[in-house]
């Protein structure tokens, strides 16, 4: 890893640090103060599901961070691991406070929580269950499922009316800017050590986590008219429409289902 890149590292990680030193609590009083609740069922629904997928990336940080080799990245991922849990500790409140109960199945940690479709949990057995590159994992995590969320953060922000959902995701918007700009520092520089059938096989990987979380669709969507053959058909358009822009992003890094390297990149590292 470049000096650059290590650096770039250290100061994620220093704001990384001086974010979590904030108690939760405080940080949940805040959010109170500045945004008066709005009965919202949108936005109960959408706080479910953020919740399922804070959960789960809580959950894949912490069992990832031990098995990246540099110590740096390592740091900021067992760092995110401590904010993903903070962040669905938030969600958790927010919902308990809301009057409304968690509509999508969690990790067991909420007893409030009722089980129902998540759009993610195909992927979460998956991503947990895999013995690859971990930075195949960092892909899925960092760049697909953090950079859809943190596009959706913004979505959901338009169309809800909840005033505290909107500072709530805001705050926690924040956080994810930076654990997304950790896979934009770490991963061009760690991928260039995958060998091309690796990153075949990831490509294959992670288009597969895609559709078989993206086939739940219509059954998470909070929209009355989203079932039946009508929402499948526009949840699978929707779903491709996205895949080719992670594919594209993917391409850049190399990964791709010719696995034909970035520019830059050295050779000599995918045999
Ligand atoms: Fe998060
Ligand atoms: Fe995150």
């Amino acid at each position: 890893m470049t000096d650059t890149r290590a650096q770039l590292l250290g100061l994620l990680l220093d704001k990384g640090q001086k974010a979590l030193a904030l108690p939760v609590g405080s940080l949940w009083q805040d959010i109170v103060d500045r945004g008066p609740a709005g009965e919202d069922r949108l936005a109960r629904t959408l706080a479910g599901q953020f919740l399922a997928g804070e959960e789960t990336t809580a959950a894949v940080c912490d069992a990832l961070a031990s098995r990246l080799s540099h110590a740096r990245a390592r740091d900021c991922l067992a760092l995110q691991a401590e904010e993903e849990h903070r962040h669905a500790e938030l969600y958790r409140r927010y919902l308990a406070k809301s009057g409304g109960k968690s509509t999508v199945g969690g990790l067991g940690k909420d007893p409030a929580s009722e089980a129902g479709p998540s759009l993610l949990s195909p992927a979460r057995d998956a991503i947990l269950a895999w013995q690859g590159p971990p930075e195949a994992v960092l892909l899925a995590v960092q760049v697909i499922i953090e950079g859809e969320a943190l596009a959706f953060q913004e979505t959901a922000r338009r169309f809800t009316h909840c005033r505290r959902f909107a500072v709530l995701s805001h705050t926690i918007a924040r956080d994810e800017a930076r654990h997304v700009a950790f896979g934009r520092v770490y991963l061009p520089v760690a991928l260039q050590a995958l060998t091309r059938r690796e990153r075949v096989e990831i490509h294959s990987w992670l288009r597969g986590l895609w559709f078989a979380c993206m086939e739940r669709l219509p059954q998470v969507a909070p929209l009355p008219w989203a079932s039946g053959p009508l929402a499948r058909h526009w949840a699978r358009a929707w779903a491709r429409r996205r895949w080719s822009h992670w594919d594209a992003q993917l391409a850049l890094l190399g990964i791709s289902p010719s696995a034909t390297q970035p520019m830059g990149a050295d050779p000599d590292l995918a045999p």
